[in-house]
């Protein structure tokens, strides 16, 4: 397993104390920095400069949230918090900025993607900041176009809830914004965080793979797929985390997808599931070949 995708476990320990439980939702009373800042705007605009501020903003006069409920996770890249919408609770992907050196080796991911613009190809190149915000918007609105094209062909992804108009979706950078799955006051847990019985974790691990198999019959490796980034609501497995999808274009694709069912399979032996990376990626292969899911109508 390389690195840097693996990133999931570091913020597991980064600010875990030795007793704290594998999903803490205390921490959303004990930082409710969404909220804070968001009551903040209504004091002196002037002085509030922090970016997180100004996307929140942006994403309250656009209309997509009307307050922010708590900060539910913060990331090397991300910060996720659960919001309230007009139509009903939202999910507030928050990408940072994008430092030269803290931003994780993409390059795996982006091999074989074309970039017209010689120019902003150098920039990315350089990591220069024009690059590194280039690099980020690329990252974000990657992340709403596969969720879009995931969601409308019914993959079990979080609903997207700016576009599908590319340009509608693209005023919310450096934000994703989608359907919470769960509560405000539960949020779905990840399949890491959670315990199941073994009925459950059969029915979490068949689920899993059937998903992987549906990213695969649309011509997807996932690029980062594991119990880290799948939701369990309501016994139904949600996969969510997608700026990395890869496509056969990708001159890595064999690779990632093995390396995918290498860390699903993996990630799985906590819920009493032994299945070999081999074993599941021939799986996969097969259910590829099956059914493909029920799409969904999206109106313009
Ligand atoms: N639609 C959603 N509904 C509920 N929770 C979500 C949703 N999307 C993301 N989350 C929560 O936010 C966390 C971070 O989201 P995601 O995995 O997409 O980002 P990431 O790039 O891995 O960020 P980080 O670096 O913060 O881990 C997830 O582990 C999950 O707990
Ligand atoms: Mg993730």
């Amino acid at each position: 397993m390389s690195a840097h995708r693996h990133r999931d476990h570091w913020d597991d320990t980064e600010d875990a104390g030795p007793q704290r439980p594998a999903r803490d939702f205390k921490r959303k009373t004990r930082k409710p920095l969404g909220r804070r800042r968001l009551a903040d705007l209504t004091g002196d605009p002037a002085t509030d400069s922090d970016p997180a501020d100004d996307t929140i903003r942006r994403l309250t006069d656009l209309g997509y949230i009307t307050r922010v409920v708590a900060e539910l996770k913060s990331g090397k890249e991300a910060t996720t918090y659960v919001a309230h919408g007009p139509r009903g609770s939202v999910l507030v992907k928050l990408y940072r900025e994008f430092q030269a050196r803290s931003f994780k080796n993409d390059a795996i991911y982006r091999e074989g993607q074309v970039v017209m613009d010689q120019r902003a190809a150098r920039a990315m190149q350089a990591r220069s900041r024009k690059g590194l915000e280039m690099l980020q918007f690329d990252w974000v609105m990657a992340e709403y176009a596969h969720l879009w094209h995931l969601w409308r062909a019914g993959l079990n992804v979080p609903e997207p809830l700016a576009g599908p108009n590319v340009k509608t979706y693209a005023e919310t950078v450096p934000a994703v914004v989608m359907r919470l799955v769960g509560t405000e006051d539960q949020p779905a847990p990840r399949l890491s965080d959670v315990k199941l019985t073994p009925g459950q974790a059969r029915s979490a691990w068949e689920q899993a793979v059937t998903g992987m198999a549906h990213l695969l019959k649309l011509g997807y490796a996932h690029g980062d797929y594991s119990t880290y980034n799948l939701l369990w609501s309501e016994d139904t497995v949600t996969i969510i985390d997608f700026p990395q999808l890869s496509t056969r274009q990708n001159p890595n694709f064999q690779e990632l997808r093995r390396r995918d069912a290498q860390s699903l399979s993996t990630s799985f032996r906590k819920h009493g599931i032994q299945e070999s990376a081999e074993s599941t990626l021939r799986e996969v292969q097969r259910r590829a070949l099956g059914p493909a899911p029920e799409p969904r109508v999206v109106l313009p």
